[in-house]
């Protein structure tokens, strides 16, 4: 079991499955709707605490009605929360998420208005306390400071990095990190058709992982290429945060196995896994 410290957000989330997506311009009636926390580091999180480990989240939470929904399930899964700011005032921040029952795809719409973590606050944490450090690539300037912190008090300490979406220089970050997790959508927006011309842009010596939807996930280390082929699926129900559970998938391979390989097979096969299933609850039960 390991001390695992994940910066980032938690949000609440109102999905509503629909038979098929939408025509702009019309109105159409949900299946159902779910609320239910979510953000990506708080997804990742919660698939870690499902492996045993002990979570920590770094990330502002709001002291509001929504933002009780969002504690009682980092609660459930066991995420401690001592390293949340609360804000007295203000609103979770929210996606409202159509979620495709003919596919299982979901499309988001995210509304904030919040503060992120800041880099003072982060540095009251004792990061020498954690075996492993996650990071979304968000909220750059902050992001900048903290990881030149733990480069400079926590050196041994691994540290992961999720580039998800393009943002303004996020790429001065990537030798910051000891793994960079890549998302298919980051690539393509960046301009590249695969992810070995995506890694082809690294800095040497980088390990990264791109996942690349119904294809597979993808892997550089030590500058070779890894390929984990796609997983078949009778069913996709619920592709949210999939991309988040992969990330989790790998930080357990690479704190358990140590092997690189057998992680992103793992990963691709845990990310699989959630896709067939609506959330997170129990997902390694019959693993
Ligand atoms: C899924 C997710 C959702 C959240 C959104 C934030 O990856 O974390 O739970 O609402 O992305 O961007």
């Amino acid at each position: 079991m390991a001390r695992i410290l994940a910066t980032g957000i938690a949000t609440l989330d109102i999905v509503n499955e629909v038979s098929s997506y939408p025509e702009e311009d019309t109105e159409t009636r949900a299946l159902a709707q779910r609320i239910s926390r979510g953000g990506n580091a708080s997804n990742t999180l919660c698939v870690l605490s499902q492996f045993d480990h002990q979570c920590y989240l770094a990330g502002v939470l709001v002291d509001e009605a929504d933002g009780q929904i969002v504690e009682t399930d980092l609660a459930h899964y066991q995420i401690n929360t001592q390293f949340c700011p609360r804000l007295r005032a203000g609103k979770m921040p929210t996606s409202y998420i159509t979620l495709n029952r003919q596919t299982g795809s979901r499309t988001i719409v995210h509304y904030r208005d919040c503060p992120e973590l800041n880099f003072e606050q982060f540095q009251q944490i004792e990061l020498a306390h954690f075996d492993w450090l996650h990071f979304e690539g968000r909220n750059l300037a902050e992001l900048t400071k903290m990881l030149e912190y733990c480069r400079k008090t926590v050196p041994n300490i691994p540290i992961s990095l999720e580039i998800e979406k393009p943002r303004d220089n996020i790429e001065t970050l990537f030798g910051a990190a000891d793994w960079l997790f890549f998302s298919k959508d980051y690539a393509e927006t960046t301009g590249h058709q695969s992810a070995e011309s995506l890694f082809a842009t690294l800095p040497k010596n980088c390990s990264a992982t791109c996942t690349w939807g119904a294809s597979g996930a993808y892997g550089l280390e030590n500058g070779k290429l890894v390929f984990s082929p796609p997983v078949v699926l009778s069913r996709v129900v619920d592709t949210l945060g999939a991309g988040d559970t992969f990330n989790a998938g790998m930080i357990h391979g690479l704190l358990t196995s140590n092997n690189f390989a057998d992680s992103l097979h793992f990963s691709n096969q845990l990310a699989a896994r959630k896709c067939q299933q609506h959330g997170f609850n129990q997902l390694l039960k019959s693993l």
